[in-house]
């Protein structure tokens, strides 16, 4: 991404978070008072009209993954195993315009927040937020981050971090913008970073590798982002996912595929974009 410009796909899935929230109680598959918020006068004209250029197939998967993340740290913090510490801290890698320490505030009483991006992201978001009178009081701590050149530990351990903690790491619509080293030395930084029971819900993307003309369309898309100066760079095979995450130090415990997701989330029918994949693991 652009050094100093704020991160257009975070505008983008806060924008398809804030379209969901608009649709009745009862069919939604999230509600984010914030999301509205955090977009731009271009977004918020957008959200008025009622369309995105952008299949609405992406936008399903997005608010998918978004739940599907929100109900594994509901599982966390409302199930946790016997044998597992409570949960002291919660990270949110390539945080975006994230509202979930604010969603979850009361549950996440007692456990530090930390919210990791890109500086110029942070500031836009960090801006907003000061200028809002409703948000709850949360122990958040924003630490900025450039993932392709700066250490995490290091800037975690220095923002307060509690290293051998039990955690629970987020790292969502960010594994794809990334080279695979990049990728392996993230998973294997935070199964250092996590004490025994850790959590890691992430997603990634899979280039379809099916000769249809729709699969071809959605392998054109990948290379659409690169115009947002954000190609995707990472991308892994669902079958190769829990031997990639085991070696990188997590077990994975269940995958979100499209079909997964659908039958989650979408009794409705609509359709969720079949080369998005989120998944939950527990430190191996
Ligand atoms: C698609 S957005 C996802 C935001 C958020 N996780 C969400 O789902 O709403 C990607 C996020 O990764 C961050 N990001 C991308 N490349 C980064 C880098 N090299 N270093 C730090 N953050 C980066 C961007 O600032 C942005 O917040």
């Amino acid at each position: 991404m652009n050094a100093d410009t704020p991160s257009r796909t975070a505008q983008w899935v806060c924008w398809m978070r804030a379209t969901e929230s608009l649709r009745p109680e009862g069919s939604r598959v999230l509600d984010d008072p914030y999301a509205r918020g955090f977009l731009s006068v271009f977004g918020r004209t957008q959200l008025s009209l009622g369309n995105l250029p952008i299949h609405p197939s992406v936008n399903h998967f997005v608010v998918c993954r978004h739940r599907f993340m929100d109900d594994a740290l509901g599982q966390a913090l409302d199930h946790p195993a016997a044998d597992e510490p409570p949960l002291a801290q919660v990270v949110v890698l390539g945080a975006g315009y994230d509202s979930r320490a604010y969603r979850f505030a009361d549950r996440l009483a007692g456990i530090k927040v930390f919210e990791v991006d890109h500086p110029a992201t942070a500031a836009r978001k960090r801006s907003i937020l000061a200028k809002r009178q409703d948000v709850p009081t949360v122990d958040i701590e924003y630490v900025t981050i450039d993932f392709q050149t700066q250490q995490l530990d290091e800037r975690l351990l220095s923002a307060g971090f509690q290293k051998g903690a039990r955690t629970f790491f987020f790292w969502e619509g960010v594994s794809m913008y990334l080279r695979r080293d990049a990728v392996k030395a993230t998973l294997q930084t935070l199964a250092e970073l996590g004490g025994p029971g850790s959590d890691l819900t992430m997603d990634y993307w899979f280039y379809l590798d099916h000769p249809s003309v729709s699969a071809t369309a959605m392998r054109l898309s990948a290379g659409f982002l690169h115009l947002l100066a954000e190609p995707i760079l990472f991308s892994m095979h669902p079958e190769d996912c829990p031997d990639f995450m085991r070696k990188n130090g997590w077990a994975v415990a269940a995958i979100g595929t499209a079909k997964e997701l659908e039958r989650r989330y979408l009794p409705d029918g609509r359709r969720v974009y079949p080369a998005g994949y989120v998944v939950a693991a527990k430190k191996a």
